[in-house]
């Protein structure tokens, strides 16, 4: 099976339903679920849900980003990833980082792309008068939320909605989408034996 490592930075709701997903006859499997942060919700589910945790403390590295990427790298290198997820992950990685996975690194975004890159993107829908809303999966590139998009979902913007809800109805969205184009990539990568 393909070796997913995931990261996150918080809650992990994102990273609990890729975990979930990779059961039975699916291409995938989790190997690694790694936190920048050791106060991530995240940790605990990912324990509960039996995968192994690594915990890269940003604080350790304040102010030396080669640093934390030295340290995320062994890491992961330790983990054997095929694909990498990144679920929340609140940190901005570097060209030279995101180059070695070029092609391997997908994300979530809680926007339409290339609508609202960046953060605050449901306040910033909602001032924007948005009619319709979602989530999208990319490819990590060197471009911040620019890399090529493999899936969107969309969601109604409703005239009574606060950031809160509007967040609720796109993560539900989140939980559907991430898994569903995470399937399809490692089918697609899925060429030989195993
Ligand atoms: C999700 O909404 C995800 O799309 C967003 O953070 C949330 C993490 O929730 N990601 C970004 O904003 C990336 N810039 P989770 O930890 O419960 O999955």
């Amino acid at each position: 099976a393909r070796r997913v490592a995931i990261l996150i930075s918080g809650s992990g709701s994102n990273m609990v339903a890729l975990v979930e997903s990779m059961t039975g006859d699916h291409p995938a499997r989790p190997c690694l679920v790694l936190a920048d942060d050791p106060h991530a919700g995240g940790i605990a589910k990912a324990r509960a849900l039996g995968v192994p945790v690594a915990v890269v403390d940003r604080r350790d590295h304040a102010g030396d980003r080669a640093g934390f990427e030295a340290a995320l790298l062994d890491t992961l290198e330790a983990a054997q990833p095929d694909i990498i997820c990144l679920a929340g992950f609140m940190r901005i990685l570097s060209p030279g980082f995101i180059r070695q996975w070029e092609g391997r690194m997908l994300n979530i975004h809680p926007s339409l792309l290339p609508k609202f890159r960046g953060l605050d993107t449901h306040a910033r829908a909602l001032a924007a008068g948005e009619a319709e809303h979602g989530c999208t999966v990319h490819l990590v590139t060197e471009d911040l939320d620019a890399g090529p998009v493999l899936g969107q979902a969309r969601v109604p913007v409703l005239a009574e909605d606060t950031d809160a809800t509007l967040a609720a109805r796109v993560l539900a969205q989140e939980h559907r989408l991430y898994p569903a184009v995470l399937e399809r990539f490692a089918r697609g990568r899925c060429t030989g034996p195993g």
